[in-house]
């Protein structure tokens, strides 16, 4: 196994314009590996910089100090080689319709018309969005745009799948549909995968392993726990429902901690 993603002594301190103080050091020393092939769940306190720790490996932000890596090689600018789906609905491009905001990156790669339009096809099909190609995503309601980030994320076949709570916008059937799909795809691809969410179950369900953060500032990866059960998985046997406690109270002990700051 290769190491897919490393972090070393990451921190990350946000300069308020104009130098008048007031900056924010939202992470604080963050090390991290992650194995290619690896499906790795990143839980935290509202607002603690799980974002910005995905910003960071996806090449939107640089690091105040130590080192981002990516198959080695030190992350300077966002890359094909990693593909992001954002916390929020408005990264995709207003003016574009759901099928060229899919084939975007195809397009600026320069990949033949009858390949692009293959790829599109497997991925609106993936989403199921074909019947909605031609719409713009203002039609669209909040879990159809997030569809449409994951079918962009994907047709670019990227190594490295970065994904910020996307599934915080769909409804319980959907979001469970997703979940297997991207299970599906990640053993299918074996993709390395970095997934961002609120949802415990959700974290469990996904993840080989699973790093809980510490409230900021200067937040640290307070614990990182393997998940020892088989797939397909199950909701509620014993180790399932033990993990879930623990990890609900490593939590809860952060979000409390934070309230008394
Ligand atoms: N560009 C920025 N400039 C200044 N501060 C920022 C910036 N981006 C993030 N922050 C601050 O850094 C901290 C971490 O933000 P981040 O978005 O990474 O948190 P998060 O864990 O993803 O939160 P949530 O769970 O609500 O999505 C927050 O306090 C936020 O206000
Ligand atoms: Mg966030």
């Amino acid at each position: 196994m290769s190491v897919a993603i490393e972090l070393a002594g990451v921190a990350k301190r946000f300069e308020r314009a104009g130098g008048a103080g007031g900056d924010y050091q939202a992470l604080g020393g963050i090390d991290l590996t992650i194995e290619e092939g690896e499906f790795f769940c990143l839980l935290g306190p509202t607002g603690c910089g799980k974002s910005t720790v995905l910003h960071l490996v996806a090449g939107f932000e640089q690091a105040s100090a130590g080192s981002v890596r990516v198959f080695g090689e030190a992350v300077e600018k966002p890359d094909a080689d990693r593909g992001v789906v954002f916390q929020t609905e408005l990264a995709l491009f207003p003016w574009l319709t759901v099928a060229e905001n899919v084939s975007f990156g195809l397009r600026m790669r320069g990949v033949p018309a009858a390949e692009q339009a293959a790829i599109l096809e497997r991925n609106l099909d993936l989403v199921g969005l074909p019947k909605h190609r031609d719409k713009f995503p203002r039609e669209l309601s909040g879990g159809m745009k997030q569809r449409v980030q994951i079918a962009r994320a994907l047709a670019n076949d990227p190594r490295i799948l970065l994904m910020d709570e996307p599934f915080g916008a769909l409804d319980a059937q959907t979001r469970r549909r997703m979940q297997e799909e991207v299970v599906r795809i990640w053993s299918e691809t074996r993709k390395t995968v970095i997934f961002i969410t609120h949802d415990i179950g959700e974290a469990i369900w996904l993840a080989d392993r699973i790093g809980v953060m510490t409230r900021g500032p200067a937040a640290r990866i307070k614990e990182i726990v393997e998940v020892p059960l088989k797939r397909p998985r199950h909701n509620m046997t014993p180790e399932y429902v033990e993990l879930y406690n623990a990890l609900s109270a490593t939590i809860q002990a952060e979000a409390e901690a934070m309230l008394n700051d």
